[in-house]
């Protein structure tokens, strides 16, 4: 048996030729903006969960948070240290339409977002927007939210007004971020806000309007605004990756492929793909109709509407932390699956996410074969720490260093040179999670991502570079691995001939 990740080798390899490879890092609105109520914001669903007392770690909220919302220089100042060629950050829903529609548009607060996109393209670093990171207004909470299928519209006309106000500045667009959290976490077991515990149908539901609304969204654009603002739009799907608990038992190995179709499946199955997997289809219903359900939990689309989601992608926008083992766990006579981590996988500061930078190589592989090659966004991948703050965070510089190593291994050969070590896998980007410590959702301040360190306990909430932003800086700064034969941020900057 041969496998390159099983080689106590570690291969470095350098993207030189990438000229336009994205090198970018990543925040979210309510994580990070603060300003909560400041100039006539809306009230978001995660205000509300976060002031519900026990809902959120130490009662935790982004009423302040990194006070982005003023913040304007300090980030970009950040982010050109770092020396990242593009930004990711979402908008703020109801900052900008503080009842949910297009009836009252809040200038101030689409103020905020042109004062950053315009401080972006000054130091040259692209805006990559996405339009849901999860702070929904809690006016369109209060009448069904996600569950209501008219949310579909109001998404699409939020979608419109903010294309309309920085598309001709912005190339770089995400509609939704995570619909599986968003569905499962959100209106399954209720983690995170709105926090609807709701398992069984719920979720399928939010699943199904949230691919609705990401389509209408995504046809809008390629319709009318694609023309003239010449940009990009996708959808952002997360997923670990799953391998068999035991490799030598087929039914493992069936536990892990459920696993992957229920997960990064549920999304990219009926955007890349066309409709729900056959895999998903009909165990859902066998589960239902075990159930006493007279049909399946999961809504079906019409032809019509399996047309109108298919393709509504110009790349394939990936979310990615962590691996699973998966085992079989019956449920009367029908088939679930389990998932444990391995042992020697080392821990992060979130119970969730062991690092196994293995799974992204794979996962990455898996998608090319699954969803016809499509061109892959990496939009988050990192990890968290918990405790006391060190500023020489080697668990995270090993982490990215790793991850990073496994996506240059999955990336196409160059200059068509035949190797073995490459995968030519079509990816286009690599986002670091995240810009700097912040409000980590129903575990608030306590799991922090950060490149940069966010000190709490001074009001002026400064930024501090810790050492992992060295060596993400020098990655980018070399498109790649430095030289492992020369100093540490030298780069392997001699280009074969015939380029
Ligand atoms: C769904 O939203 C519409 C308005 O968009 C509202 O009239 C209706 O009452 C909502 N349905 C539920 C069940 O809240
Ligand atoms: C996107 O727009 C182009 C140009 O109008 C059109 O040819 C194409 O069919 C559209 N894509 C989809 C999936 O509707
Ligand atoms: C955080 O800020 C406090 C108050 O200014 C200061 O005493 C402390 O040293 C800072 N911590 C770090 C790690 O910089």
């Amino acid at each position: 048996m041969f496998s390159l990740d099983h080689l106590c080798v570690y291969v470095l390899i350098t993207a030189y030729d990438f000229d336009d490879f994205i090198w970018s890092t990543a925040t979210a609105s309510y994580q990070i903006e603060g300003g909560w109520r400041a100039d006539g914001k809306g009230l978001s669903i995660w205000d509300k969960f976060a002031h519900t007392p026990l809902r959120v770690f130490n009662d935790d909220n982004g009423d302040i948070a990194c006070n982005s919302y003023n913040k304007v220089d300090e980030d970009v100042a950040i982010l050109k240290q770092l020396k990242v060629t593009h930004y990711r950050f979402s908008i703020s829903w109801p900052r900008v339409l503080p009842d949910g529609t297009t009836k009252h548009i809040n200038e101030a607060g689409l103020n905020y977002y042109h004062r950053l996109v315009d401080a972006l393209l000054a130091a040259n670093i692209q805006p990559h927007i996405t339009l849901y990171h999860w702070d929904l207004p809690q006016v369109l909470q209060d009448i069904g939210g996600w569950e209501n299928e008219t949310i579909i519209v109001k998404f699409k006309d939020y979608a419109d007004l903010i294309f309309s106000r920085l598309g001709n500045k912005v190339k770089f667009w995400i509609t939704i971020n995570e619909p599986y959290n968003i569905a499962n976490v959100g209106h399954g077991y209720g983690a995170a806000a709105p926090g609807i515990f709701r398992p069984g149908t719920l979720p399928y539901i939010v699943g199904h309007n949230l691919l609705k609304a990401h389509a209408e969204a995504w046809h809008l654009y390629n319709d009318t605004y694609r023309a003239k603002q010449k940009g990009i739009i996708s959808i952002t799907i997360n997923s670990d990756w799953s391998e068999p608990r035991n490799p030598n038992k087929q039914e493992d190995i069936d536990a892990a492929r459920r696993v992957v179709q229920f997960y990064i499946g549920w999304f990219a199955h009926p955007v890349f793909n066309g409709d729900y997997s056959n895999m998903m289809k009909t165990i859902i219903q066998e589960r239902s109709l075990a159930a006493g359900l007279l049909k399946s939990r999961l809504p079906e689309f019409t032809p019509e509407e399996i047309k109108r989601v298919q393709g509504t992608y110009d790349y394939f926008g990936f979310n990615h932390y962590t691996t699973v083992l998966a085992f079989p766990v019956k449920y009367g006579n029908l088939q679930g699956a389990g998932t444990i981590a391995d042992r020697t996988w080392l821990d992060s500061g979130s119970s969730w996410l062991k690092v196994s930078p293995f799974g992204f190589r794979r996962i990455l592989n898996f998608i090319k074969a699954e969803y016809g090659n499509p061109p892959i966004i990496i939009t988050e991948n990192g990890m968290s720490e918990r405790g006391p703050t060190d500023l020489n965070d080697i668990h995270r510089s090993y982490y990215y260093e790793k991850y990073i190593n496994q996506v240059l291994k999955g990336i196409k050969p160059q200059l068509n040179l035949e190797s073995y070590l490459l995968d030519n896998v079509d990816i286009r980007g690599y986002t670091a999670w995240s810009l700097m410590d912040n409000l980590e959702w129903a575990t608030g301040f306590s799991e922090r991502f950060g490149l940069f360190y966010v000190n709490h306990s001074d009001p002026k909430l400064p930024r501090v570079a810790k050492t992992s932003v060295t060596l993400y800086s020098t990655i980018i700064n070399c498109n790649g691995f430095p030289d492992p034969a020369l100093g540490p941020h030298e780069c392997l900057n001699t280009v074969p001939e015939g380029t």
